[in-house]
């Protein structure tokens, strides 16, 4: 991919940076809300530039920040190089780095092109590991730095048909966390894994699950920004794994604890009802 041009002009400050991948919508556009409310500035990154422009305006408009967009297609082996290079370009580094970026593939693994599903795990496991991998040692360096992974509460869970791929995924951010946690924690970084539940973002309407989700209960949905709360505050704090909400605490606690020859039946049937056939 090449070298993308940022809509912001170059003014280098000393307030630490945020780099949210994600952030056209949903958790990552709550995430750069939240940092740059907190005085942060913020690198905004996702496909869609004028979402990116827009939030962008608003972020350095009300909170008197930097707010730095850079598109790209995280699908892509060389997004990483490309936006490091632009941080690089103007002087900075990043100080939190929200790994945030996904998308769902409801359909059974077998009716999906490998294409998108290499996309998948390029956006969510690949690229989040490469540009964790490209500004972790500056953060060693300095003594201080965070690293957020979004993950889910299917990261705890048994598998189930249809988005074959995600489990695994969110799993896969999970323990990179906790690996990564064991490792830097004594160096000054502070690793988190979040993992939301049903969250109301745009999340469901890309998958073309919308219309399904829209019969799970009420009291089983998250506002993105509870999510992002729990997952700053959580951070701060040093927690490594942070479950924004008592619902989903519970979701976890019992697919952790029944055994599984009652945990997944359950698990199984629920999923059943948010699986999308084509
Ligand atoms: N919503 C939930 O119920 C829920 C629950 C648990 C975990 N999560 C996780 O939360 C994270 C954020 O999702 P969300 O709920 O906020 O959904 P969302 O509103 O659909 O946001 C997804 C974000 O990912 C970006 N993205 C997707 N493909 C990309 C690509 N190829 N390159 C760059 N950016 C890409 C999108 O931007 P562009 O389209 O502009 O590129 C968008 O900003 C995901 O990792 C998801 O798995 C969501």
């Amino acid at each position: 991919m090449p070298f993308m041009p940022t809509t912001q002009p170059d003014r280098s400050e000393n307030r630490p940076l945020a780099l949210v991948t994600g952030a056209s919508s949903g958790i990552g556009a709550a995430f750069a809300r939240a940092y740059a409310q907190r005085g942060n500035d913020v690198v905004l990154v996702a496909r869609r530039v004028d979402r990116l422009n827009h939030l962008a305006d608003e972020l350095a408009r009300t909170h008197g920040v930097d707010a730095i967009t850079v598109p790209a297609d995280l699908s892509e082996a060389d997004a990483p190089d490309a936006i490091l290079q632009n941080i690089t370009a103007r002087g900075r580094k990043v100080d939190i780095l929200v790994n945030n970026a996904g998308f769902g593939v409801p359909q059974d693994f077998a009716r999906v092109t490998w294409e998108r599903h290499r996309d998948f795990l390029m956006v969510s496991v690949v690229n989040a590991c490469a540009l964790t991998r490209a500004v972790l040692p500056a953060m060693i360096a300095r003594r201080r730095g965070a690293v957020i992974n979004v993950s889910s509460i299917t990261a705890f869970s048994p598998g189930a048909a249809g988005h074959t791929l995600y489990p695994a995924a969110k799993s896969f951010a999970l323990k990179f966390s906790l690996s990564l946690d064991a490792e830097v924690r004594a160096q000054g970084v502070r690793v988190t894994a979040v993992c939301p539940g049903f969250t109301r973002t745009e999340f469901h309407e890309a998958s073309g699950t919308a219309a399904t989700m829209e019969q799970a209960p009420r009291r089983f949905w998250t506002s993105a920004e509870d999510v992002v709360q729990a997952a700053i505050a959580g951070n701060e704090s040093g927690k490594v794994v942070v479950i924004p909400g008592w619902h989903n605490k519970l979701a976890v606690a019992l697919m952790k604890y029944l055994p599984d020859g009652i945990a997944t039946p359950i698990i199984r049937a629920g999923a059943a009802r948010y699986r999308v056939e084509d």
